[in-house]
């Protein structure tokens, strides 16, 4: 025994080293390719809070062992890209690509159609957000879902339909074509950033008309986390249809569909699920199906069919929108990036997000930013902020050309700011390195 916790003791000692060489490297490139960031970096010691925040940095932080553990080898992206835009693409886990590969390969090599899983993949979906897996539809992409909710929805001009000021172009587009084409009001609702009072605020907006509140689970610009349970319940007291955009949510905060009883909810697995790109999902009620325009039909739409006697019955669930063939590949790749999501946790991975905005907060000189940031309870993974001394487009740019950290500038609602999108796989060095890159920038 006292063997073996020598040897365990040695192991650990070399694991500690390694890791401590493989950050002393990639420090030392940074610093090689940044000649500002180099004079910045020995010349602000004394200075600047950021240098001393370097040099005392706990040295085993729990977002440390979980960066530690997950960073290299789970996911493809070059660990020298500073990626901090995981809310526009996040980058698929390695072996989700592996494991479209191979199927897409297996299947083209054997001539498989592949249904048997689709239908196994299609069945973890439905496990993953707690309900029926016929109740969800699969698609390509978020504004997919949000077009067949949409145009299934019977709406008519003059009914109303609120949405937010934040809202993605994927979420709005097809509400907004409806009001030219139709005649439907789009009424926008600017919610409180802080979230106070947000039930009674969305409360105000709603009228006779109003037939549907489409909005974000979480909001894209500001990272806000709306209340969409209460929103869903509101909806169901007056009669509304609630549209719900889950593109920015799913994988970023546990969603149980059962418990949130939307209407619709829509979301796809390239964000933060880190799945595939090209497939998504949209659930719709079953207690509204009848209800429902059907907006594509096809092959699997059907309960029955029969051309010559010209008889197709629809099946009154939201997996008829999964019409004609599919990419099979895409879904086995989807249903690898639900399992890995649920063995690390989905709760683990958002309170780590918590802690590096918080570390990255206590990196930079916050009186040189204004931050967009709500209440704690609406906060999520991603953090809004403008600076006050430099244009924030340019900022955006400059992190990418000069320092090689990829960010979104938010000109959505004339917000005028940076976003932020802290994902599991952003060590703590680059948060150092953003932070310093962004304070560097904006002096
Ligand atoms: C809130 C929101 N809705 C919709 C979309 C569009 O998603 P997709 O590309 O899956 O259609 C995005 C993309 O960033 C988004 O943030």
């Amino acid at each position: 025994m006292p063997l073996i916790r020598l040897l365990l003791f040695l192991v650990f000692i070399i694991n500690e080293w390694m890791i401590k060489q493989r950050t002393m490297q990639s420090r030392r490139s940074f610093i090689r390719k940044n000649l500002i960031g180099t004079f910045l970096f020995s010349a602000l010691g004394s200075i600047f809070p950021i240098a001393s925040l370097l040099n005392n940095r706990p040295k085993k932080s729990r977002l440390n062992a979980l960066v530690r553990d997950w960073e290299q080898t789970d996911f493809l992206m070059d660990s020298k890209r500073t990626y901090f835009n995981t809310s526009s693409l996040g980058p698929s886990l390695k072996n989700v690509v592996e494991a479209v590969c191979s199927n897409w390969n297996h299947l083209e090599v054997n001539g498989y159609d592949g249904k048997q899983l689709a239908k196994n993949a299609h069945k973890k979906v439905g496990e993953f957000f707690n309900v029926p897996s016929e109740d969800i539809a699969m698609t390509r992409n978020t504004t997919e879902g949000i077009n067949i909710a949409a145009k299934s929805i019977p709406l008519k001009k003059g009914d109303e339909v609120i949405m937010t000021t934040h809202e993605h172009v994927g979420g709005a587009a097809a509400w907004l074509v409806l009001e030219q084409e139709i005649g439907i009001k789009v009424k926008l609702w600017d919610v409180p950033l802080s979230g106070e009072g947000l039930i009674e605020d969305l409360t105000t907006h709603i009228s006779p008309a109003t037939r549907v509140i489409a909005v974000s689970h979480v909001l894209c610009t500001t990272g806000m986390r709306l209340p969409i349970e209460e929103i869903a319940q509101l909806c169901r007291e007056k009669k509304i249809y609630s549209v719900i955009d889950g593109a920015q949510a799913v994988g970023m905060i546990p969603v149980n569909l059962n418990n949130i009883k939307a209407d619709f909810y829509a979301c796809a697995a390239h964000k933060w699920l880190f799945g595939p790109k090209g497939v998504g999902m949209l659930y719709v009620n079953p207690n509204i199906m009848k209800e429902l325009h059907p907006v594509f039909v096809g092959a699997y739409s059907d309960r029955s069919y029969n051309l010559n006697k010209k008889e197709f019955v629809l099946r009154q669930v939201a997996e008829r929108n999964t019409y004609g063939t599919r990419n099979v590949s895409l879904m086995v790749g989807l249903e690898t990036a639900l399992a890995w999501n649920v063995q690390k946790g989905i709760d683990l991975i958002n309170s780590n997000a918590t802690e590096q905005i918080r570390y990255f907060k206590s990196l930079i000189p916050l009186n040189n930013f204004e931050l967009l940031e709500p209440n704690e309870e609406f906060r999520s993974s991603i953090l809004t902020l403008r600076s006050i001394r430099k244009d924030n487009k340019t900022l955006v740019h400059d992190l990418h050309s000069q320092y090689n950290i990829r960010t979104r500038y938010i000109y959505e609602n004339n917000l005028d700011a940076v976003r932020i999108s802290f994902a599991i796989f952003n060590t703590k060095q680059q948060i150092d390195q953003l932070a310093l890159a962004i304070t560097t920038l904006t002096k």
